[in-house]
C-alpha cells in the first residue's frame, strides 16, 4: 500500500479529536479528514463543518466507511479495544490516543490480533516521542555521549484537575506518558514500580495525597523516580533529567524559567497546558503516522509500547493499594510487535 493521500476517519470529537483534526486538515500533508465521528451528533457536526467532512455517529459504521483509508481515534479509552480491533479486520492503519486499552490484558489482545495479521497497522499517541528535546536526550543516552545513563528524574505537574481525578488515575492516565518516555529514553522495559504519597494538600477538598513520587526500575536496574503533582495551582510542566556517569542534561525548562509560583514571578513562561507545550509534537507525530501509514507501516509507538505502558500502570496502581514494590508482568513479545 502506497498512497498519495490518505482518507482520514478522526473517531471522538471531544478535546483531543477536535485538535486532530485540525491538524490532519492544516498542517498534515498527504492527509485528507473525510468522517468525523462521535456518538454525540453536535460534537461531530461543530468539527466536520468547520473541515469539510462528513459526519458518522457510529464508529463501526466509520471505520468500515469506503472514503476512509486510516483511523484516527480520540474516543475515550474504555471504547479503543473494539475500534483498534474493528481497525485490524478491516487492515486499515490506526493511530490510538493514549491508552491503547484500559488494561493490559485488552492491550495485549491487540498485540496478538495485530502480530496474527503478521505487520503493524497500529501506532499509539504518545507524543513526547516527537518533541525535539527528548528526541536529542534519547540520542545523547543511546550514543553514550555523557558515558552510560544511570538514572532519570521526572517531573510532571498539572495546573488542576477535577475532584473525581484520583491518584490511581494519576498514574493511569498522567504518568503513563514518563512510562513511555522511561521506555522510549533508556530503550528497556519497567521491571518494578513502587509509589510514594505525601501529604493531602489544601487545594482539594477530597484530601488526596498530591504530589505523589513513582519509583521504576528497569530490566537492567536502572532507576527513574516520576513527581506527579496533579493541582499544582501554576501550570503545565513537564521535565526530565538524565543522571549520567559523566555528566547531566535537563530538558522541559520551558524558555528556562527558573521561578515558578503563585506570584506568577516569569511564570509566564509555563505553559498552561499540554497542547500549548506539546503542540509541535503532536503536528509531528501526526506527519510521522500519516506518511509511514501510507507505505503501511507504523511511525512511532506502536501496540506493543501501548501494552507495556498499560502493564507498567496497572502495576504502577497495584503498587499505590498496596503500598509495596510491584514487579511488572510482561506477556512474550510476537516476533512481528
Ligand atoms: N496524548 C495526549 O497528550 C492526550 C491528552 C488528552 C487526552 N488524551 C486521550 O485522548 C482520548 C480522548 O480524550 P479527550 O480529552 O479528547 O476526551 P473528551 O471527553 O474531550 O472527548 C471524547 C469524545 O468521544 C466521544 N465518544 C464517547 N463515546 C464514544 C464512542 N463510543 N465512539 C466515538 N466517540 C465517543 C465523546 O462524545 C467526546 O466527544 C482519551 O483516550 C485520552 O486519554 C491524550
Amino acid at each position: 500500500l502506497t498512497r498519495d493521500n490518505l482518507n482520514i476517519a478522526v473517531i471522538g470529537a471531544g478535546a483531543m479529536g477536535s485538535f486532530h483534526a485540525g491538524t490532519l486538515s492544516s498542517t498534515v500533508r498527504g492527509a485528507t479528514v473525510t468522517v468525523v465521528c462521535d456518538t454525540d451528533p453536535a460534537r461531530a457536526n461543530a468539527i466536520a463543518d468547520e473541515i469539510g467532512a462528513r459526519v458518522e455517529t457510529d464508529p463501526l459504521a466509520a471505520i468500515n466507511a469506503e472514503d476512509v483509508d486510516a483511523v484516527l481515534l480520540a474516543s475515550p479509552g474504555d471504547v479503543h479495544e473494539p475500534q483498534v480491533m474493528a481497525c485490524l479486520k478491516r487492515q486499515i492503519p490506526v493511530l490510538c490516543e493514549k491508552p491503547l486499552t484500559i488494561d493490559a490484558e485488552s492491550s495485549y489482545r491487540i498485540v496478538q490480533a495485530e502480530a496474527a495479521l503478521g505487520r503493524q497497522l497500529v501506532q499509539v499517541g504518545f507524543m513526547r516521542r516527537f518533541d525535539d528535546e527528548y528526541i536529542r536526550l534519547r540520542e545523547i543516552i543511546e550514543r553514550e555521549e555523557l558515558g552510560a545513563a544511570l538514572l532519570l528524574h521526572l517531573a510532571h505537574r498539572n495546573k488542576d484537575a477535577p475532584e473525581w481525578f484520583t491518584p490511581a488515575m494519576a498514574i493511569t492516565e498522567s504518568v503513563v506518558h514518563e512510562v513511555d518516555c522511561i521506555r522510549f529514553l533508556l530503550g528497556e522495559e519497567i521491571d518494578s514500580v513502587s509509589v510514594f504519597q505525601t501529604v493531602p494538600t489544601t487545594r482539594t477538598d477530597s484530601r488526596v495525597p498530591d504530589p505523589m513520587a513513582v519509583m521504576f526500575q528497569t530490566a537492567s536496574g536502572r532507576l527513574a523516580d516520576v513527581e506527579i503533582f496533579i493541582r499544582t495551582g501554576v501550570g503545565y510542566e513537564v521535565r526530565t533529567e538524565l543522571v549520567a556517569e559523566n555528566g547531566f542534561v535537563q530538558i522541559g525548562r520551558d524558555s528556562s524559567a527558573l521561578v515558578t509560583g503563585p506570584t506568577n514571578r516569569r511564570s509566564t513562561t509555563i505553559s498552561p497546558s499540554f497542547i500549548e507545550r506539546f503542540g509541535r509534537a503532536y503536528e509531528r507525530e501526526l506527519q510521522s503516522w500519516v506518511r509511514a501509514a501510507a507505505n503501511g507501516t507504523v511511525g512511532g509507538a506502536t501496540a506493543w509500547d501501548g501494552y507495556a505502558a498499560q502493564a507498567v500502570c496497572e502495576a504502577g496502581v497495584a503498587a499505590l493499594e498496596t503500598r509495596s514494590v510491584t514487579r511488572v508482568e510482561l506477556g512474550d513479545r510476537p516476533d512481528a510487535a
